[in-house]
């Protein structure tokens, strides 16, 4: 089921976590925590990087030292909760680009309907890294990887806090070709569709609007 999947269980992003699932972590401490956390998981995603060689002239001598071979990686926030994760991956990569997905769930066909799109034009020439803290029934994420795909996306990964079993499933019947890191696999979505145990509504938490 979950081939594709890792889960970066390094004991710091671990412990933060479980600060951040505990209800009594108010906003600025839960913002905090998502740009640490989020620092730690952009090390992991962009792992496998491909480097080419420049010259550098240090003070001793000229060397041949690695850069990237390709253009940055352009991330993608999906609207509003993935923007808490773009604050740690941009400290980490700051000339990366960024775009933004907004979607929401019509409430009588339950569909995810797109309400903003903006993109960098040449993402079909960089690796895209679409961000959202939660994947809970997986929906809104292949909706706004499909949206990309037909932008001509193709060198994509999905990165994520918490994921639910079902979305997993889903996302991976949706784009099998794209990998996902996340934090945690939770139990489960329980009958209203938050993870099980969780953390709440990401985007309450981390903008304290409940
Ligand atoms: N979105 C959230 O913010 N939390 C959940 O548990 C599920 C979806």
């Amino acid at each position: 089921m979950t081939a594709n999947v890792t889960v970066v269980d390094h004991p710091l992003v671990q412990v933060k976590l479980t600060q951040m699932r505990s209800k009594e972590t108010a906003s600025p401490d839960f913002r905090r925590l998502l740009k640490e956390i989020s620092l730690l998981l952009a090390y992991e995603v962009t792992r496998d990087l491909v480097l080419t060689e420049r010259e550098v002239e240090t003070p001793v001598e000229r060397a041949m030292c690695p850069v990237l071979r390709d253009l940055e990686p352009c991330f993608i926030s999906i609207l509003r909760a993935g923007n808490g994760i773009l604050d740690g991956m941009m400290d980490l990569l700051p000339s990366a680009r960024v775009g933004h997905v907004g979607l929401y769930r019509d409430p009588e066909t339950l569909e995810a309907v797109e309400y903003y799109y903006k993109v960098p034009t040449d993402i079909s020439d960089r690796e895209v890294i679409v961000v959202d803290p939660m994947l809970a029934t997986g929906h809104t994420a292949v909706f706004a990887i499909n949206r990309l795909k037909k932008d001509g996306a193709k060198n994509i990964k999905f990165l994520c806090l918490l994921a639910a079993p079902e979305g997993l499933e889903e996302f991976r019947k949706g784009h099998p070709d794209v990998p996902v890191f996340t934090a945690s696999i939770d139990q489960k979505l329980n009958e209203h569709g938050y993870i099980v145990p969780g953390l709440g509504d990401a985007g309450d938490r981390i903008y304290g609007t409940k």
